[in-house]
């Protein structure tokens, strides 16, 4: 982590702070899904850090299924086209689920998720995300767990990446200028 980590001019949120909210946010949806059997559906590929750390600091039974959608390429900027790379293995229609995101950016990710996976009838369907840019956001998404409200700026680790890099830095930063040119 040493290496790419000399790649961020500042750090936004360490390691310990990520592991400390994820665990708040663990305990919370325990107790709100005390009795139920909950579905994670874990966002390719951004959500692959938040769903293992989260779903592993969680107390309760849960399963686990993935999506892949893409709306961003290789840009920094959203491309506004949502695509379905890869669908869910599992019949939601009568399961509690639990969408678990990296960040809420525009909304349009999500807002297009929710809408496609509403349709399926799941007997209910809710919104985890590590990180949300408040002034960014174009779509109104409705999010029951929210680790970080962070400012409208490009940042890269724990998921997040740019150009498919840095999305295994333990932390969340924004990027030297170096790196861009
Ligand atoms: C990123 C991020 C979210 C989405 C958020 O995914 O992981 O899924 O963008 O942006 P939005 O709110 O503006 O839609 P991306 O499309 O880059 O794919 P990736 O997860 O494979 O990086
Ligand atoms: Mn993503
Ligand atoms: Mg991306």
């Amino acid at each position: 982590d040493t290496q790419i980590a000399g790649d961020l001019t500042r750090v936004l949120i360490s390691k310990e702070q990520l592991e400390t909210r994820m665990a708040e946010l663990a305990a919370e949806i325990d107790r709100d899904y005390e009795g139920r059997d909950l579905l994670l559906v874990g966002v390719l590929n951004g959500a692959v850090m938040v769903m293992a750390d989260l779903s592993r600091a969680l107390r309760s039974r849960v399963r686990m299924d993935w999506m892949a959608i893409s709306s961003y390429g290789s840009g920094t900027q959203s491309s506004g086209v949502v695509r379905i790379l890869k669908d869910l293995n599992t019949d939601i229609s009568g399961m509690h689920v639990l969408v678990v995101e990296d960040i809420i950016d525009t909304g349009l990710t999500l807002s297009y998720l929710i809408s496609n996976l509403k349709s399926r009838n799941p007997a209910s369907l809710k919104i985890m995300t590590a990180f949300r840019k408040p002034e960014a956001q174009q779509m109104a998404v409705e999010v029951s767990y929210v680790g970080f409200d962070i400012p409208n700026e490009f940042v890269v680790g724990y998921g997040l990446d740019y150009d498919g890099h840095y999305r295994n830095l333990t932390s969340v930063g924004t990027l030297a200028p170096h790196v861009y040119s």
